[in-house]
């Protein structure tokens, strides 16, 4: 599959995931369906997704008021956009206008949010909105504001979306409700991705981020209320692999510039209609894939619902609890 890249940089962002993504769509004959990212954040699988062709069109929410600014106006205004990448002032002065914007999102229309919200994200540590720039406000170190604002090609990866822009629908609700009100409502061919905020630690990623109480709530949504097949991907907490037991899943481990000292794994989960495939491009999701029993890829809609422990998950269950 050719490389597409999202103009925004997320932390956890999961664009090198879009080849397993692909292969789900070809494992359940999917390719050509609706895909959807009810936490679409830099939407970097989405992006990847459409831009080769492998979806018809993708449906991106998020509930940040921000995100969601960034998507609609690269969609409606994209030469006033592109305009603002290539003459913007790279400078601590002009970050922290933008800095004030973003803090005020219900001030201002979507093509100032948005602009704002992309110049933070390309300006800031890690691409976290809530951090601060590059380089420090003293611009002394050898990273400074600029190192991540490469204009052209990011200039570039706007206008290859805006290409596709008829088949990319933009909203910004509450995942549940847009989930329950808008996602179920679509036709029979269309495929669900959640990557909700991490259990652990997305108070520190995210503008949004979940309680406890979130997270279950929202594991009864897409288990129970859900109609459309999913796939959902989160860190392998405990009460994570606790509240999707009765699902198939399997857990990987990748490690994640911004939270350098966490090498924890990753988990997939999947709904009961959809094949898991077999094997992976992907390196570290071929090697889980390999230890997962070949009952537990194939659709189990007639089958009871059972508890499938993999032995990554036993062991990485074991290495918690020494
Ligand atoms: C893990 S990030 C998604 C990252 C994305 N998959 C990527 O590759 O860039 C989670 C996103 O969910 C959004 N979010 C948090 N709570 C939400 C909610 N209740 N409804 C919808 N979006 C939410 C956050 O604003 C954030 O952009």
């Amino acid at each position: 599959m050719s490389h597409h890249r999202t103009p925004l940089r997320y932390p956890g962002g999961k664009q090198k995931l879009a080849p397993f993504v692909d292969e789900v769509l070809r494992a359940n004959n999917a390719v050509g369906w609706n895909y959807v990212e009810p936490y679409a954040g830099g939407a970097g699988v989405a992006m990847q997704l459409l831009l080769a062709d492998r979806v018809r069109r993708v449906y991106l929410n998020d509930s940040s008021r921000q995100i969601y600014a960034f998507w609609k106006s690269i969609l409606r205004q994209p030469e006033e956009f592109c305009q603002r990448i290539s003459r913007c002032s790279l400078s601590i002065a002009t970050w922290k206008k933008h800095r004030e914007v973003f803090r005020r999102p219900e001030e201002h229309d979507l093509l100032d949010l948005g602009f704002s919200t992309f110049y933070l994200n390309r300006c800031n540590r890690s691409g976290v909105l809530t951090a601060g720039v590059i380089g420090g406000l003293d611009q002394e170190s050898e990273w400074t504001i600029g190192a991540r604002f490469p204009r052209k090609e990011l200039i570039r990866r706007v206008e290859a979306i805006i290409e596709y822009a008829s088949q990319i629908v933009v909203s910004n609700q509450d995942a549940e409700q847009f989930l329950l009100g808008r996602v179920n409502t679509l036709s029979a061919e269309t495929i669900v991705y959640c990557d909700p905020p991490y259990y652990a630690r997305a108070a520190r990623l995210y503008l949004d981020h979940y309680d406890p109480d979130d997270h279950v709530r929202l594991a009864g949504v897409i288990q129970s209320r859900l109609e459309r097949p999913w796939l959902v991907s989160y860190d392998g907490h405990p009460e994570i692999l606790r509240l999707y037991s009765q699902r198939r899943r399997f857990l990987y481990s990748l490690q994640y510039s911004a939270i350098r000292a966490y090498a924890g794994s990753e988990i997939f989960v999947f709904s009961d209609d959809l094949n898991i495939p077999r094997t992976s491009d992907v390196p570290y999701i071929a090697s889980a894939l390999e230890e997962l029993p070949m009952t537990v890829a194939r659709r189990r809609r007639a089958l009871p619902a059972a508890v499938h422990v993999n032995r990554s998950e036993r062991r990485a269950a074991h290495t918690r609890s020494t």
